[in-house]
């Protein structure tokens, strides 16, 4: 499993403890999510997570293609990319107890994934990406500053016509998740964010049922890297 760690020189500009202190917190929050809840017992749980399903089969990528799943945590779209016999299977998250559990429930199969443990806006990929999935990581990001960041790791990292497809909650959808406050997309305003290196392909809205049988409204958007 590889771990990325915050880079050293921002240290020289903000003080070790406040960084440590805002990293940690985040990074507590997560880890202890996935430690004491089990895998039904949290609102984005999905026995199948077919929007995400049908975005990959839209595109016809070849089995060599590079596939990442953002804040994959331990989401079965990691199972059916294997089940597909996709080869270079990436799934990154910034709770290690996450990628434990996911590794966990699928024995033997884990070790067809690269497991990444990583803030996304800290990572530094060692290589290109043709498929970038991120169904509810991205709308925790609730500065100009992290957003900004994971929009130019995503336009260094995905290949010249990878996908990306983002899922977050929409407007109509809750303002938290897991009790953190998130932000909540429209079509415009998550286009807005990738329309300088992505051309979007198409949105759409999707109610997510929960385990409490609550309902969610999803945003999902695709986008082509020009
Ligand atoms: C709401 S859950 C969604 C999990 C999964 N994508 C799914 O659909 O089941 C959000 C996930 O994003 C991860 N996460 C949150 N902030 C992150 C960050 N800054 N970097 C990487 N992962 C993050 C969490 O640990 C968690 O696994």
């Amino acid at each position: 499993m590889n771990f990325c760690s915050f880079p050293f020189f921002l240290h020289l500009y903000y003080p070790f403890k406040l960084i440590n202190q805002i990293m940690e917190n985040k990074k507590e929050h997560w880890e202890k999510v996935f430690a004491v809840n089990r895998e039904n017992e949290v609102s984005w749980f999905q026995t199948y997570p077919k929007t995400s399903v049908e975005f990959l089969e839209m595109f016809n990528l070849s089995h060599d293609a590079n596939i990442i799943d953002i804040g994959g945590g331990d989401s079965r779209f990691v199972d059916i990319l294997i089940e597909k016999g996709f080869k270079n299977i990436y799934v990154l998250d910034i709770s290690a107890n996450a990628i434990e559990r996911a590794k966990k429930r699928m024995g033997e199969k884990a070790n067809k994934v690269n497991w990444i443990v990583c803030d996304i806006t800290e990572y530094e990929p060692k290589v290109k990406f043709d498929f970038w999935h991120d169904r509810a990581a991205f709308h925790f990001l609730t500065t100009e500053e992290k957003i900004n960041k994971y929009v130019s790791i995503a336009e260094a990292a995905i290949n010249k016509e990878g996908y990306l497809i983002l899922g977050t909650f929409s407007e109509s959808g809750p303002t938290k998740c897991s009790g953190l406050e998130i932000k909540q997309y429209n079509e415009t305003s998550m286009s807005g964010r990738f329309e300088i290196r992505f051309d979007r392909i198409k949105c759409i809205k999707e109610d997510h049922i929960t385990p409490f049988n609550t309902i969610q409204n999803f945003l999902f958007c695709s986008f082509r890297r020009k």
